[in-house]
């Protein structure tokens, strides 16, 4: 029986509905003359006799059809032509009819029959999937048969199956670039979902970066075998500070003019609160490292992190840089800064205060240092590195940045936070070339486990990087990994993320951010309401019949139109691994299952190769190489 729930739940309307009833209703009208005439003698004649005479005749009209086909135009009477239209228009209808009651009857009987295509303790029905409405398919047919493919529509990402109808669902290029959002606790499919989609956007040719913030070595293997299945193996990159032999050089500090690189220095200020002292150090280290890196670009001297970190804590190094910075502006603003720090020592000589510079600096010159030793350096500490952002975005090359998270857990995050300092960098870069010059396929920046890399960069990394046709997919654990940074990065995180994909969700917390964004929907509530009673009264002492009693009942049904979540955030946290609600554009809704990538071991590819390049020679600062004479307590001076 089709119950009144069931009805609610097929939420008739839509292209496709109106397109079937439309042709249900053309199609009964077609045939409507064919059927009054067939009407009109049922009613009178004799039943059975009337209906073999119809059967024979229909039979002979078929025949007479066929034989009036084959006659010559010419000798076609106008009844014959009248009769045949007729029977055509009869046919024709009845076809349209047949057709459309078909795709009706199966829409309905799908609802209350169908069991759903996987199994899920979780009924929910989902949207039509993307691209599925009749105009689309119908512009896409059209695109198909003129050969003109468009980019942004017809190609995409899969990200899984619908559980109730088994459709794909496949989020279109032109979407994807509105960037994606993944949340889920811990091991419950983020990973697997970015490998497949990954893949995918590897076997399309597209540009990747990803950032893995709980590296695997099992994901190198994937990776490198995913870009050889496509015939790219060339274009990986791999950062891996953890281990610098299964790494290419990669200097994040090198590249950019001053104000981007001191911006980037300075997310590894660890000050997220923005109190006025706070805020005036801020401003002040922010003042200092332009001005440093100013003077060393005009100085035409490249440096690297532990360089940088020589400057920031050694006064024979700031002197030599300006010593060395040719008369300009810059090289006035680098004495007028350090004449800020310079006091006269009982000798008359003047020197540089290192203990207040230190403090304006606070602690970013010591975590600079730190990327400038051990294997942090050893992938570090170059001047002509293997991979140059910018240009490996810009040649969609693939690059794989794993964070040696455990063990060296600040390090890694801070050298996150630069990475995508680095990334923001590059964006705000392809985002100033012309449109045919940008990367196609959008390039993919997919950050597994973000909460622990997330900066204040990121605010301006969602709204420039559409532009730049680069795309992100943060993905992370709760939601209070976003609020930890700042309330305003969790509204752009929400806000500016086309596609939202949430798996079983840990905090309560998180699961009713999740139900909330994936929206509310009208549901009517029945109710039965009973009540009786019964009551005596009276006393029973009393020897009279002075007591009464009275009974009374009732009931009533009851409905009523309730707003309630479409998946409750109890739901979010009981769902399966691999299973995952999709949040789409807003107001639509898919239920679907991640497949999981598995590759045999004859699809892995042998031991992972690493593509080196030739370094050129560039001239840097060479601070390192020569550490001793500013580090030790010797007093020549380098000249
Ligand atoms: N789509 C899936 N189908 C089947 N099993 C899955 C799926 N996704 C995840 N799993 C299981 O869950 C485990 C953890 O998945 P993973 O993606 O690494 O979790 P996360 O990244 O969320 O911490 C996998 O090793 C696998 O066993
Ligand atoms: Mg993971």
């Amino acid at each position: 029986m089709l119950s009144h729930k069931a009805i609610k739940r097929l939420r008739f309307g839509g292209t496709r509905d109106t397109v079937t009833g439309v042709a249900l209703l053309s199609g009964g009208l077609a045939t409507n003359p064919f059927f009054s005439v067939w009407l009109k003698k049922l009613l009178v004649a004799d039943f059975m006799d009337w209906e073999v005479v119809q059967a024979k005749r229909l039979c002979a009209d078929a025949v007479g059809v066929k034989n009036l086909l084959c006659a010559k135009a010419s000798s076609l009477s106008q009844s014959d032509v009248d009769q045949m239209v007729f029977i055509l228009q009869g046919m024709l209808g009845m076809g349209i009819s047949a057709v459309a009651g078909g795709l009706l009857a199966k829409r309905v009987a799908n609802s209350i029959f169908a069991p759903s295509f996987f199994k899920s303790e979780l009924s929910l029905r989902s949207s039509a999937v993307p691209g599925s409405a009749i105009v689309e398919c119908a512009a896409r047919a059209a695109r198909r048969l003129s050969g003109q493919i468009d980019r942004e529509k017809d190609a995409g990402l899969m990200l899984g199956y619908c559980i109730d109808t088994g459709e794909a669902v496949v989020i279109p290029y032109e979407d994807v670039m509105r960037h994606m959002f993944i949340l889920g606790q811990s091991g419950v499919g983020k990973t697997v979902l970015g490998g497949y989609i990954m893949q995918q956007h590897i076997s399309s040719g597209g540009g990747l970066v990803f950032v893995d913030g709980k590296m695997d070595i099992k994901n190198l293997a994937a990776i490198h075998a995913a870009c050889t299945w496509a015939g790219r193996e060339d274009d990986l990159l791999v950062i891996n500070p953890g281990n610098p032999e299964m790494s290419n050089s990669y200097n994040p500090f090198l590249y950019g003019d001053a104000d981007e690189v001191a911006a980037r220095i300075l997310l590894l200020n660890p000050s997220t609160d923005s109190n006025p002292g706070a805020d005036y150090f801020k401003q002040a280290a922010n003042q200092g490292l332009l001005i440093l890196v100013a003077a060393l670009n005009k100085a035409s001297l490249a440096y690297n992190a532990v360089d940088l970190g020589i400057l920031l804590m050694n006064q024979k190094a700031l002197t030599y840089l300006e010593n060395r910075v040719p008369p300009s502006n810059e090289k006035t603003n680098l004495s007028l800064f350090l004449d800020q720090y310079r006091v006269p020592n009982k000798d008359g000589v003047s020197s540089i205060d290192m203990k207040r510079l230190k403090e304006t600096f606070g602690g970013i010159g010591g975590r600079l240092f730190t990327f400038g030793t051990g294997k942090f350096g050893q992938v570090m500490n170059t001047y002509s590195p293997d991979v140059n952002l910018f240009e490996a975005v810009k040649q969609k090359k693939i690059i794989y940045v794993m964070l040696p998270t455990m063990g060296k857990d600040n390090a890694a995050t801070n050298f996150g936070k630069i990475f995508m300092g680095d990334l923001r960098t590059t964006i705000s870069w392809l985002q100033a070339m012309p449109d045919e010059e940008k990367p196609w396929p959008p390039c993919m920046a997919f950050c597994d486990e973000a909460g622990s890399y997330v900066n204040d960069a990121w605010n301006r990394i969602f709204e420039q990087s559409r532009s730049a046709n680069v795309f992100l997919i943060p993905a992370v654990q709760t939601v209070a990994n976003l609020d930890a940074i700042s309330p305003e990065l969790r509204e752009m995180v929400l806000g500016n993320t086309w596609t939202k994909v949430f798996f079983k969700i840990g905090t309560k917390e998180s699961a009713e951010i999740a139900a909330e964004i994936i929206g509310k929907e009208i549901r009517v509530q029945d109710s039965v309401s009973a009540s009786g009673g019964e009551s005596q009264s009276g006393t029973d002492a009393s020897a009279g019949p002075a007591g009464s009693s009275s009974t009374s009942a009732n009931s009533g049904i009851g409905e009523r139109a309730v707003e309630e979540y479409k998946v409750s955030p109890y739901d979010l946290t009981a769902l399966d691994k691999g299973e995952a609600i999709v949040s789409y554009a807003g107001n639509k809704v898919y239920h679907i299952r991640v497949p999981r990538l598995g590759m045999s071991d004859e699809a892995m590819i042998g031991p992972v190769k690493l593509n080196h390049f030739r370094s050129r020679f560039v001239k840097g600062i060479d601070l390192f190489r020569r550490a001793d004479q500013y580090l030790s307590t010797s007093s020549s001076v380098p000249e």
